[in-house]
């Protein structure tokens, strides 16, 4: 008797409503559109991720390898109930943001990837997907933690989130914040903008292609500009390859 192992192996997904697509106006003119990507764009995505994995800069090296581990997860089939957005300017992937259905009730935020600096785009990604979770899937809450210290700035203190320190968090099994319902009606028009629906020319040429980041996050020249190197008294691997750059101060 021959046994489907493909049918074993492979959760079969909760149907989920779709994330409406919005749009906003960023600070420096350029209109940012955030959507739900669908299976089919995940290789599309993959490449942008990739060469941040070996970027050792503000955590997008573990950032950058577990959202390319969770994708490719989604694409296939081996995470139950994920799902994934992406925002876009003019095309180019600029942040990437996923996460999970725990149940109706609690949801898991998975990452938080910006793909270009300096305008609070990856906070916009943020706020979607607990918009996602919070008003379409109507949950209670939403499970975070931070990988960073800027992904602490922006999460937990800004939105003032509480400690659920006795959930290990499906990330690492690190102790849980939590988003409820009534931090998220407090952010609500500050931290969580935007607008619908999206125009349909801004919309088709964000659904058009997935283009590559225009100005992507770099490795430092020298890597112990890195600040989280600076401090790592073990970093002796990186002192060797500093020595072979060149390099003699702190950049
Ligand atoms: C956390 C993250 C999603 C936040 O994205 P964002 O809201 O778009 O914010 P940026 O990363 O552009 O800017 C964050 C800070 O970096 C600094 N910054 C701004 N432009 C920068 C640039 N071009 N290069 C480096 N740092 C920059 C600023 O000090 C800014 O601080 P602010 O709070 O005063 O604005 C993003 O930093 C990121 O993807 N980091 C790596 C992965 C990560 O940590 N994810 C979150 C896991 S919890």
């Amino acid at each position: 008797m021959s046994v489907d192992v493909e049918k074993l192996l492979r959760p079969i997904d909760t149907p989920l409503p779709e994330f409406p697509a919005k749009y906003m106006t960023l600070a420096g003119g350029e209109q940012l559109v955030i959507r739900q990507v669908t299976r089919d764009e995940i290789p599309d995505i993959l490449p942008h991720v990739e060469p941040l994995m070996h970027v050792e800069r503000d955590f997008y090296d573990i950032v950058a390898s577990r959202v390319y581990a969770e994708l490719l997860g989604f694409y296939m089939h081996r995470v139950q109930d994920e799902y994934v957005l992406a925002a876009q300017i003019e095309g180019e992937l600029v942040a990437i943001v996923n996460g999970r259905i725990v149940n109706p009730d609690v949801g898991m935020s998975y990452h938080t990837l910006a793909l270009r600096r300096g305008l609070r785009i990856g906070a916009h990604a943020f706020a979607a997907k607990m918009e996602y979770h919070m008003d379409v899937l109507g949950q209670k809450e939403v499970l975070i933690v931070a990988e960073s210290p800027i992904g602490f700035r922006r999460w937990m203190i800004e939105y003032k989130l509480e400690k659920r320190f006795h959930i290990p968090h499906e990330l690492g099994g690190c102790p849980s914040y939590s988003l409820t319902r009534e931090l998220f009606e407090a952010a609500r028009g500050s931290l969580i903008v935007g607008r619908r629906p999206v125009p349909e020319k801004l919309l088709k040429k964000a659904q058009a292609a997935i283009l590559a980041p225009t100005d992507p996050p770099r490795p430092p020249a020298d890597l112990l500009a890195a600040t989280r190197s600076l401090y790592d008294s073990t970093a002796t691997a990186l002192l060797g390859q500093r020595n072979k750059l060149g390099g003699t101060g702190n950049a």
